[in-house]
This record gives C-alpha cells, sequence and structure tokens, in this order.
C-alpha cells in the first residue's frame, strides 16, 4: 500500500497539524435573554444553563464573557403580556427596558458587540413575527412597524441588526430608514433562510412568545425546500445585508454550505435552542457524552461553511478553551 491515510492520523500533533476545520472563541456570537427588574435571575427550564437575567445580572454575564474571549452578544427580550400588544407598540418605546439595556452595555462596554432581533414576538400580543389581521400575517403593514424597531435599536447603540421576521423586502426596508437616519455603519444580519422549525420550542418557552393561533408557515421557510434558500439569499443581498444567516443550523447544513457555495458575504448560523436543549437532555440522562457532543456539532456547522455561529454553548466552549 503506498496510500495510508492512517499515517496523518498516528498522534495527536499530526492529527492538529492536518486538521481542516478550527473553532475559535471569536467565531461566536452568544445569544442572552433579558427581563425586566434588577437582581432578578431565572433558569429556562428546557436549556439548563441558561437564564433570563435582569440588566444588572446581564451585565455581569457580558464582562465574564469579554474576560473569556466572547466579544459579541445577541440579545433578546421577554416581556410579561401587560405589555404586549397587536402592534408590537412596546417595541419602540425609547424608554422600554430593552433599548435602555442595549444603551448601557453599550456605555459599559463600547469593546463588545451588540446584536439585537428585529421581530414583533416579543412583543406582539398575537406571538407572531408580523401584524395579524383576520388570522392572515400582513407583510407591508409590518415592515412600517419593524422600520420603527430597527431605527429604534440603532439609536439605542446596536453595532448590528437581525431582522428574523422573514418579511418581504425587510432588508431593503431598515436598510433605507437606517441609511436615512444618519446609521450608515449599522450593519444587518439577515435571518435569510429561516425555516418553519420544531426547534425553536425552547426558546419560546423563554420569551414566552409562542404564536397564539396558527404557526409561522406562511412567513418561515419549508424544512423541505433547498433551492428557495438561494431566493432569498440573492435578495436579502441586493436590498444590502451585511451577513446571510441559515437557522437552524444542524438540520441544515446542506444549505450552510449551499449559502457558503453560492455567495460572497459572510455566512451566520444559529444553532437554536432546540439543538442546544437535546444534548443538554441527553447528556443529563447519561445517554453520550455532552462535552464531546457539543464540540462536534459546533465543528460540523464551521465545516460546513459558517463564519460567525449564533450558540448557546459559546460561553461553555470558551471556558473549555480557556482551561
Ligand atoms: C423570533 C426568533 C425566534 C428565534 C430567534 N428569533 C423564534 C421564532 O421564530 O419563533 C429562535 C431562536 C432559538 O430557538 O434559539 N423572531
Amino acid at each position: 500500500m503506498n496510500r495510508r491515510p492512517r499515517r496523518n492520523r498516528k498522534s495527536q500533533v499530526i492529527r492538529e497539524m492536518v486538521e481542516e476545520t478550527r473553532l475559535s472563541t471569536k467565531d461566536f456570537i452568544f445569544p442572552l435573554f433579558l427581563i425586566e427588574g434588577s437582581r432578578q435571575r431565572s433558569e429556562v427550564a428546557s436549556m439548563p444553563g441558561i437564564y433570563r437575567n435582569s440588566l444588572d445580572l446581564m451585565l455581569k454575564e457580558i464582562e465574564e464573557c469579554l474576560h473569556l474571549g466572547i466579544k459579541a452578544f445577541d440579545i433578546f427580550p421577554a416581556y410579561p403580556d401587560s405589555k404586549k400588544d397587536k402592534f408590537a407598540t412596546e417595541s419602540y418605546n425609547p424608554d422600554t427596558f430593552y433599548l435602555e439595556a442595549i444603551r448601557e452595555v453599550k456605555a459599559r462596554f463600547p469593546e463588545a458587540v451588540v446584536m439585537t432581533d428585529v421581530a414583533m414576538d416579543p412583543y406582539s400580543s398575537d406571538g407572531h413575527d408580523g401584524l395579524v389581521e383576520n388570522g392572515k400575517i400582513l407583510n407591508d403593514e409590518t415592515l412600517e412597524i419593524l422600520g420603527k424597531m430597527a431605527l429604534a435599536q440603532a439609536e439605542a447603540g446596536a453595532d448590528i441588526l437581525g431582522p428574523s421576521d422573514m418579511m418581504d423586502g425587510r432588508v431593503g426596508h431598515i436598510r433605507q430608514i437606517l441609511d436615512r437616519n444618519g446609521f450608515k455603519d449599522v450593519s444587518i444580519m439577515s435571518y435569510t433562510a429561516k425555516y418553519a422549525s420544531a426547534f425553536y420550542g425552547p426558546f419560546r418557552d423563554a420569551l414566552d412568545s409562542a404564536p397564539k393561533m396558527g404557526d409561522k408557515k406562511t412567513y418561515q421557510m419549508d424544512p423541505a425546500n433547498y433551492k428557495e434558500a438561494l431566493i432569498e439569499a440573492e435578495l436579502d443581498t441586493l436590498e444590502g445585508a451585511d451577513f446571510l444567516m441559515v437557522k437552524p443550523a444542524l438540520a441544515y447544513l446542506d444549505v450552510i454550505r449551499l449559502l457558503k457555495d453560492h455567495s460572497n458575504l459572510p455566512i451566520a448560523a444559529y444553532n437554536v435552542s432546540g439543538e442546544y436543549a437535546m444534548i443538554k437532555a441527553a447528556g443529563e440522562k447519561g445517554w453520550l457524552d455532552p462535552q464531546r457532543a457539543m464540540l462536534e456539532s459546533l465543528l460540523s456547522i464551521k465545516r460546513a461553511g459558517a463564519s460567525v455561529i449564533l450558540s448557546y454553548f459559546a460561553k461553555e466552549f470558551a471556558e473549555i478553551v480557556k482551561n
């Protein structure tokens, strides 16, 4: 035998030399859940190790993460029902606790990159990402609301906006509003290929943001579809997105690779709540080694072509690297 691939696997040093994919703490954006008040902290039942924090505790968490080398955060607010309405009005109230928190995080940690979520669901009494009328999600009327929300987030100091709503034309609409108001440097990471997925379940528990009626299939993509992701990618690119995101990650590695091969924009992948929960739950049962399963999953997302990974494992990963 002239060729023996095992020679390149014979020791740790050689294996590391030929390693094709390497994860770094710099690859990550860490999603954080924010609640109103102070000294408030509650664990998300379906996401062991992940907490909803009030701003004071979130600032501590961010400080710890910065020391570990995690520099980017995607902050999601959990609003009580009393603050929700049909039009998600609270989302662009300049005094709302979410926007206050963004201002405070940027004031305390100017080096941190803060990403925000642009979608109506945490503020909507219907629990949908868009405006609901007679059981239908209205696209263009939703854009008006998203535009106000995006502008309020940019004014609060967000570095990257993440439109996660899947309305048509939202990236272009938001880009135009940002530019007209002097926010030319605020980036857009578009949820380009966001699928109607069962893997968002624990996130909706965390924010109490499940749709009150129906599902999200008229705006989020059908898991059966692959080429359709190219249509979304083409539109988001023309409309001015700075990053294209695929979500979820693990069941859509093929879509990550597809966008990577067809676009020159950086590709992000969202390793979602359900993907986190599965590994944690199996680990708790002793059915697999959760740390190895985590590392292997994260590696697969990067290998598929993602240069940015949004993951609830970000901090745990950084702790492993540090030790
Ligand atoms: C809301 C939004 C969702 C997630 C991020 N932004 C949920 C949804 O679309 O229902 C899911 C994140 C996760 O599951 O970790 N627009």
